[in-house]
């Protein structure tokens, strides 16, 4: 089984962008984010699916660049058109810049202008067909959900992100958490996975584990020692993540037990790489994951 791990791609719909002087300035304050091509940057990638025809194509979140709704709406024109013409299965989750985000916004000429972002209903609606429609298990209390793409092989696709205070803090919140109600889900999945014998990987936007000695606070989730023990408990020894655009493996020895977090770095972001992992109930998960694969452009 052939898994194409993309993340952070951060779309913004060509309708809400001149290419004049406002998106200018604000792409010279960013953080090397290719919004200018956001079109072209899906269209190689599909075509990279289109070629190498993976089982399953993963995308950790940050799917649009602030969570605009015709951002989304454009995503998931892209991720149709990849599902019916490849074959691949397509599962997605939120990052912390597609939810009720107040900086949602389109360009013209000198002036940026406050446009449309989305609540979690519209994204679960949006979205059915990559992940939420298909769920084997959804958690009640946030847009977590588990997928069966085959039978030995489950995803536990994690929504990571605080959004609901977004509006009061007029920004999107960086910092990533899983509530004491989400982790009690983990454990019934972890239980209906042992019954029918499934070994689950999780996907999450913010990192389980620290990466980098500069970039932590904010991109580790909160709570990563409560987090790293369900999911031992259950497990769960690998998940793949996004959040940081930097691409990095680390791992954590609790006993004899070792979970590991494979960050991938984002797509919107030069060399525009993805991962590929291959899956065979033979290895361990992360000694099959590739070298990462730059995207045809
Ligand atoms: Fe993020």
């Amino acid at each position: 089984m052939t898994i194409f791990l993309t993340t952070d791609i951060h779309y913004l719909s060509k309708s809400l962008t001149d290419g004049g002087a406002a998106f200018q300035r604000d792409l010279a304050l960013g953080d090397g984010k290719q919004l200018r091509y956001s079109e072209e940057l899906m269209k190689a990638f599909a075509y990279d699916v289109q070629i190498q025809k993976p089982d399953i194509t993963l995308i950790s979140g940050d799917l649009t660049n602030n969570g605009e709704k015709q951002s989304h709406l454009d995503m998931a024109g892209h991720l149709k058109a990849m599902e019916s013409s490849t074959g691949t299965q397509v599962y997605v989750i939120p990052g912390n810049h597609d939810l009720l985000n107040p900086w949602a916004k389109s360009f013209k000429g000198q002036h940026q202008y406050k446009t449309e972002s989305i609540n979690p209903k519209t994204f679960r609606k949006i979205y059915g067909p990559y992940g939420y429609d298909e769920a084997l298990s959804k958690d009640r209390h946030s847009l977590s959900y588990l997928a069966a793409p085959s039978a030995k092989l489950w995803l536990l696709m994690l929504d990571t992100n605080m959004y609901r205070n977004n509006k009061e803090l007029r920004h999107p919140q960086l910092e990533g958490r899983l509530s004491s109600s989400t982790l009690k889900w983990i454990d019934k999945c972890g239980e209906l996975a042992k019954q029918k014998g499934a070994t689950i990987v999780g996907i999450m936007h913010h990192s389980l584990l620290d990466h980098s000695e500069l970039m932590h606070d904010g991109f580790t989730i909160q709570n990563t020692q409560e987090v790293r023990e369900v999911l031992l408990r259950n497990g769960i020894a690998s998940v793949f993540s996004g959040h940081i655009h930097i691409q990095d493996i680390s791992s954590y020895k609790q006993g004899t037990e070792e979970i590991y977090d494979v960050a991938n770095s984002a797509l919107s972001v030069f060399p525009h790489q993805f991962g590929i992992m291959t899956y065979s109930n033979a290895n361990h998960l992360s000694d099959n994951y590739h070298s990462m694969g730059a995207i045809g452009v």
